[in-house]
């Protein structure tokens, strides 16, 4: 059994690409894998969160990963900063990393990218994110694409970390979908569907009720001729859209370009939608019954108790080794 890490983070609405991206893989891994999912608080605040908001958003994330179907008896569910050793695991590693790595990275350029001023903490994220990864001695990280540069920076920290103070960690591996690790938005397939686009008709959120998943599908942008073909070089807007119509209804995309031929979009996005609100609606169902019971509060309680044993054990084996003295 391998050891499996993941994250999410609680600002705004999580949409149909972290679902295909992520989620989908860590329903799919917890059956084989010890997992640890987490929601990310502590890197949701490297950009201003009002406190409501960010308190309402770590509970429905972790409600959502629930409803997505982690079965929590399986997987440890949890929220990052119950288990306070993430950050000073966290501040350990970001002492091993250097300045000209954090600026390579291309999520930090994007975000900070026109900004007056830009906090600290988004510099160090990806530190951060390292160290969530390699507290677990995790071998697989479920991600999508946009974040196989930080899974890099990681791996060079373990081995900097291994050379320096002995073989300690262990090297992750990003286990992406074949096929959608990188959904783009319903507007312009150029861009990643994202939940902090201003542009609400660019995403599908996860909680959109169906009649806006339709009207967002039926609005989605398609590219010139009418022919449903999976050819992401020459028909970008369709084949994300194939994308999503392949893991909503679990078919290749040739059953996909069979069922389409001769017919053009139209019938092509109209049984789009129904396949996303059949995957939506009963994920809203659970997610609205876990929301009212108030389970959710137990399930992390329970998962940061059994996440923050192995945390515990690693910073210590961490400080010992950078040299660090223990109490007596
Ligand atoms: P974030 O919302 O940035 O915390 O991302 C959570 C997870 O969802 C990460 O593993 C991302 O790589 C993944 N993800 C986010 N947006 C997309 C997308 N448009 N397509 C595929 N995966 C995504
Ligand atoms: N950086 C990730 C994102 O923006 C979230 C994240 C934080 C994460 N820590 C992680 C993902 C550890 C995988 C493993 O999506």
């Amino acid at each position: 059994m391998g050891r499996v890490l993941s994250g999410i983070q609680p600002s705004g609405q999580l949409t149909l690409g972290n679902y295909i991206g992520a989620m989908q893989n860590f329903v799919k891994l917890q059956h084989t894998e010890e997992c640890f999912f987490m929601v990310v608080d502590l890197h949701a605040i490297t950009v201003p969160q009002e406190p409501a908001n960010l308190r309402e958003q770590t509970e429905a994330v972790a409600a959502l990963f629930i409803a997505a179907g982690i079965d929590p008896s399986k997987a440890n569910v949890f929220v990052q900063s119950h288990v306070p050793a993430h950050a000073e695991l966290g501040w350990l590693l970001t002492t091993l990393t250097n300045m000209g790595e954090l600026e390579r990275m291309t999520q930090f350029k994007d975000k900070s990218e026109g900004k007056d001023s830009v906090g600290a903490g988004l510099f160090v994220y990806p530190s951060l994110m390292a160290a969530d990864i390699l507290i677990y001695n995790s071998n697989l990280v479920p991600v999508g694409e946009d974040q196989k540069q930080h899974l890099e920076l990681t791996r060079d920290l373990a081995q900097r970390f291994n050379f320096r103070f002995g073989e300690y960690f262990t090297m992750p591996e990003p286990y992406m979908p074949k096929i959608g690790a990188r959904i783009m938005s319903l507007d312009d397939a150029s861009k990643k569907m994202s939940k902090s686009s201003p542009n609400a008709g660019s995403f599908i959120a996860l909680l959109d009720p169906p009649d806006v998943v339709r009207k967002k599908i039926s609005r989605a942008t398609t590219d010139s001729g009418r022919e449903v073909k999976y050819d992401p070089a020459n028909k970008p807007e369709i084949s994300n859209l194939m994308s999503i119509y392949s893991h909503c209804a679990n078919l290749s995309m040739e059953e996909i370009e069979a069922r389409y031929e001769g017919q053009g979009y139209g019938p092509f996005k109209k049984d789009l939608a129904e396949h996303v609100v059949a995957v939506l609606e009963p994920l809203q169902a659970r997610y609205n019954e876990i929301r009212s019971s108030g389970e959710i509060h137990n399930i992390l309680k329970q998962g940061a108790e059994r996440a923050a044993v192995i945390a515990n054990r690693t910073v210590a084996e961490v400080k010992e080794r950078m040299g660090f003295i223990a109490p007596r």
